[in-house]
């Protein structure tokens, strides 16, 4: 059990594929927090996968929602407003790029790979913080999606998702701007690489990770379960004050110059 209490408050967790999904362990969290929750997958593919991971969950809203779709993403968030009147945090664990525009020369990034990497993986933000606001209020709440250090520094084979998270980044700075005001912060949580589905996408990822351990000030790479701890914290009351922040989880690898 982890010491943060959500009780009484309603999570909307976007992006669960399997058991190795950064939104799951995210999920798991807010679920052994106390919070209410919903959990989206992108299709029918992958729901009896959630429906597993689910089970013995009482209360829990399964929805299937892909984020290209104005419509899917409307009716996710109508169905959340249905079965809980409100909501308090909402988790963004989306991403995506065509195989050939992970590695190969940045420069020949196609039009339409560059399209479909920045709608979902940065564009889909802003209508979920659109549709999310007005449940939130007027108690407030807490944005968090999650980013990698590709936005700002040059990993080979992460092309064009590099340009997806700077974009993703600047977004979430625009966004907690915007909605400060009304109690809502924005956060992103920029993991060190974890081995998901999304991550076997990027050429040379196993010796890139082990890069990393060798390099992070801790000495190993970080784990699912501490991007879950720090997004518990960035979703709940201790995190009162913090809103725009990218906040790294990488074992300290981010200050390293070499
Ligand atoms: N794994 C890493 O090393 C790492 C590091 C830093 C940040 N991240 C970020 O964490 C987030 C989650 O990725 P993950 O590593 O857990 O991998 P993952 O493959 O488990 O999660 C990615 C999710 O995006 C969903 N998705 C893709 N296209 C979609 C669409 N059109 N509509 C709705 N959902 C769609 C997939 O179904 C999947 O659930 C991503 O934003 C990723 O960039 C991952």
């Amino acid at each position: 059990m982890y010491p943060v209490d959500l009780q009484g408050k309603y999570a909307m967790v976007f992006g669960v594929a399997n058991h190795k999904s950064i939104a799951w362990a995210i999920a798991q969290a807010l679920h052994q927090a106390g919070a209410r929750l919903a959990i989206t997958y992108q299709d029918e593919r992958l729901k009896e996968r959630v429906v597993k991971l689910t089970e013995g969950w009482d209360d829990v809203l399964l929805l299937e929602c892909d984020v290209t779709k104005d419509d899917d993403i409307a009716a996710a968030f109508q169905a959340v407003k249905g079965h809980a009147g409100g909501l308090s945090v909402v988790v963004h664990s989306v991403a995506f790029a065509l195989r050939e525009e992970l590695g190969g020369d940045f420069s020949k990034t196609s039009r339409d790979g560059f399209r479909m990497a920045l709608d979902i993986s940065a564009y889909s933000l802003i209508p979920i913080a659109r549709y999310a606001a007005p449940l939130m209020e007027p108690e407030g709440g807490s944005i968090v999606a999650l980013t990698f250090i590709a936005s700002e520094r040059v990993f080979p084979g992460y092309n064009v998702m590099g340009t997806a998270k700077a974009a993703l980044e600047n977004e979430v700075k625009q966004l907690a701007a915007e909605l400060g005001h009304k109690g809502i912060r924005v956060n992103a949580l920029s993991s060190g690489p974890l081995d998901t589905l999304a991550a076997r996408g990027i050429h040379g990822f196993l010796d890139m990770k082990r890069g990393y351990a060798e390099r992070a000030p801790l000495g190993r790479n970080n784990t699912h379960e501490e991007v879950a701890k720090a997004a518990l914290f960035l979703c709940s009351d201790l995190a009162s004050g913090v809103t725009g922040v990218v906040l790294p989880v990488d074992a300290g690898y981010h200050i390293m110059a070499v």
